[in-house]
C-alpha cells in the first residue's frame, strides 16, 4: 500500500525553510552569489572564511531548489565510472576529479562536525552491484580504476556481507562514502554564513549580471542592483549564458521515492546497480521511522517516451518490492534534474566571455560533491585565477573527438525546434481535465495550455523564454520542462528553474517579470 502524501515531495522538504528578506535596495560585496544551492551556500561559506564580504540571492526559498530534490548519496566513486573518464580525459586528470570529489565528502564531514550541523552525516560502503546487460569486465575495469585514482580498498566479490543483494552476480564493494540530510546542512550553513556577516536575500529575481570595469553588477527584477568585484552563478544551469555551456550539457529527469522500512532490515550503506538507467537505494533516519529511498528510471527532461511519471514510479515500486520484501508504505515520492555533460565532469570556473563572472553547474549526478568541490575551487579561481583542479572543470574546454557522441543530445534540440511546424498534441483545450496541459495549435501559434488542480485554465506562448525551444507538460511536476536546457514554468507560466529567468509570456505575446511564487512541489533551481 502507498500512502504518499503529495504528488511530488521530497523527503527533505518537511523541514520548513527559514524566513529571508528580500533584496530592498541597492547593495555591494566582494562576492555576489546567484543560487543557494549546495554550491551557492557553500561557496559563500567558504569567500566569507577568508573575510569576504558575500551576498546570496536566490529567486525562490533558501535551499529550496534542486538541491532540495536530491537522494543525497555522497560519493567520491563516479556515477558515470572512473574507467570511463579516464579512457576519455586520461589518468592525470581522473585522479584530479577523484581528489575533489573526496574532498567535498571531507569538507562537508569537517563542516557539520565544527559548525555543530545536526544533519544525519555517516559514512557508509557503497555496494555497485552488476545488472542488466553489463559485463562482469567493467567491475574489474572499475575497481582497477579506482586504484588507479586514488580511492584505495574497493574490491569486487560474489557474496557482499550485506542484508540484501540488489542481484546475486557480482558486486564492487567502495569504502569512504556518505550520505547525509541536504536541507539540514544547508539550512545549518546558511545560519553559519549569516554570522559570518553573509547577506542572504531570497525571492529576489536576478535579472541581468554583466562585466563592469572594475567588477560586476547584478541587476533584479525589483530594481535594486548589487555591485560587486566578482559574481558566482550557481543556479542548477546558469541563467547568464545563452548556449555556452548549455550546449555542453543536458538535462535528465529521475524519479525517487521514499519508503518505511523496518530498522534492520537493510544494512545502511549506499547501493546501486548497473543497469541503463540504473537503480539507486540509500537508508536514511528520521525522527519516528527509517526510509528507504530508491531512484531511477532516468530520461531526458521534457521527452517522457510516452511512459508517464505514475508508470516509471510502478517499476520503481516493483522492481524494490522484489529486493526488499519489508517494505513498508512510500511516504514521499518527488524528480529532480540532473545535467549531464559531455565528459562527466562539471564545469566549474570563469565563465566563457566573462572576466568577473564564475559559473558553477553540470552536477552530472554527483550534484553534492560537485557543488562542494566548486566552493573549494572558487575562492581561488576569484583571489588569484587558478587553482589545482582549474583545467578538470573549465567552462571553457571543448568536447573531445571521443566525446561527440555525448553531444547527440544537441539533436534533440534541432528535433524540439521542428516541433514548431507541427500539429500540437491536442486540438483544442476541451480534453483537458485538472492537472492536464498539451500543446495546442492556434494558427501559425503554439500555445501551452493547461488546465491547474483548481480547474483554472492556462494560456500561454509554448516558447522558452530562454532561447525559444517548444515547452512540455509535467503532469507529475505539475509545470512545463523545456527540453532543450531544462528550464521549467510553473502552471500560471511563472520560470522555476534555469536558465530562463523570464516567464513564458501570454499567448498573445506580452512578456513581463513576475515575482516568483513558487509552489513547493515543483522543480526550482
Ligand atoms: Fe533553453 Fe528552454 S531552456 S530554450
Amino acid at each position: 500500500m502507498s500512502v504518499y502524501r503529495e504528488k511530488s515531495r521530497s523527503a527533505w522538504m518537511e523541514v520548513a525553510p527559514e524566513k529571508y528578506p528580500t533584496l530592498a535596495e541597492d547593495i555591494t560585496a566582494d562576492v555576489v552569489i546567484i543560487g543557494s544551492g549546495i554550491a551557492g551556500l557553500s561557496t559563500a561559506y567558504e569567500l566569507a572564511k577568508r573575510g569576504k564580504g558575500v551576498v546570496v540571492i536566490d529567486r525562490g526559498p533558501v535551499a529550496r531548489g534542486m538541491t532540495a530534490r536530491t537522494s543525497a548519496h555522497l560519493t567520491s566513486s563516479l556515477d558515470d565510472f572512473y574507467h570511463e573518464f579516464i579512457s576519455l580525459r586520461g589518468e592525470e586528470t581522473a585522479k584530479l576529479h577523484f581528489e575533489s570529489q573526496a574532498a567535498a565528502i571531507d569538507r562537508i564531514e569537517t563542516i557539520q562536525r565544527e559548525e555543530k550541523i545536526a544533519c544525519d552525516f555517516a559514512r557508509l560502503t557503497a555496494y555497485m552491484f552488476l545488472a542488466g546487460e553489463t559485463e562482469a569486465k567493467a567491475l574489474h575495469d572499475e575497481q582497477a580504476a579506482l586504484d588507479t585514482v586514488g580511492l584505495r580498498g574497493s574490491k569486487v566479490v560474489s557474496r557482499p556481507d550485506v542484508s540484501h543483494h540488489l542481484s546475486n552476480r557480482l558486486c564492487l564493494v567502495i569504502p569512504g562514502q556518505g550520505r547525509f540530510h541536504p536541507l539540514r546542512y544547508l539550512d545549518g550553513l546558511a545560519e553559519v554564513c549569516i554570522a559570518l556577516g553573509v547577506d542572504i536575500f531570497a525571492d529576489t529575481i536576478v535579472t541581468k549580471i554583466e562585466d563592469t570595469t572594475d567588477g560586476v553588477s547584478v541587476e533584479t527584477s525589483g530594481g535594486p542592483r548589487v555591485a560587486a568585484g566578482a559574481a558566482v552563478v550557481a543556479t542548477n544551469t546558469p541563467i547568464n549564458d545563452r548556449l555556452t555551456i548549455h550546449a555542453k550539457q543536458a538535462p535528465y529527469r529521475t524519479y525517487v521515492f521514499a519508503a518505511a522500512i523496518p530498522d534492520d532490515a537493510v544494512d545502511d550503506a549506499l547501493y546501486w546497480d548497473t543497469e541503463d538507467p540504473y537503480h539507486y537505494v540509500r537508508l536514511h533516519p528520521f525522527d519516528d521511522e527509517t526510509l528507504l529511498l530508491v531512484g531511477g528510471e532516468d530520461h531526458k527532461s521534457g521527452v517522457d517516451e510516452g511512459v508517464s511519471a505514475e508508470t516509471r514510479f510502478g517499476r520503481l515500486e516493483r522492481w524494490a518490492r522484489e529486493r526488499f520484501p519489508e517494505l513498508g508504505d512510500i511516504r514521499y515520492r518527488w524528480s529532480g534534474q540532473v545535467m549531464d555533460t559531455i565528459d562527466y565532469a562539471a564545469f566549474i570556473g570563469l565563465n566563457p566571455g566573462n572576466r568577473r563572472v564564475y559559473v558553477a553547474t553540470g552536477d552530472s549526478g554527483q550534484g553534492i560533491t560537485h557543488g562542494v568541490a566548486a566552493s573549494l575551487m572558487l575562492p581561488d579561481l576569484i583571489d588569484s585565477g587558478t587553482h589545482r583542479w582549474a583545467d578538470v572543470f573549465s567552462p571553457s574546454r571543448k568536447p573531445l573527438a571521443a566525446t561527440t557522441h555525448l553531444l547527440s543530445d544537441t539533436v534533440d534540440v534541432a528535433k524540439n525546434m521542428a516541433e514548431r511546424f507541427m500539429p500540437g498534441e491536442h486540438s483544442s483545450v476541451n480534453g483537458l481535465g485538472p492537472g492536464q496541459g498539451a500543446v495546442i495549435r492556434d494558427g501559425i501559434h503554439l500555445v501551452a495550455v493547461c488546465r491547474d488542480e483548481q480547474g483554472d485554465i492556462h494560456r500561454h506562448s509554448a516558447s522558452c523564454t530562454h532561447t525559444g525551444c517548444v515547452i512540455h507538460w509535467n503532469a507529475f511536476e505539475q509545470c512545463w520542462d523545456c527540453p532543450c536546457h531544462g528550464s521549467q514554468f510553473a502552471p500560471d507560466g511563472t520560470a522555476l528553474n534555469a536558465p530562463a529567468i523570464q516567464p513564458l509570456s501570454s499567448a498573445d505575446g506580452d512578456v513581463k517579470v513576475s515575482q516568483t511564487r513558487r509552489p513547493e512541489a515543483a522543480a526550482v533551481s
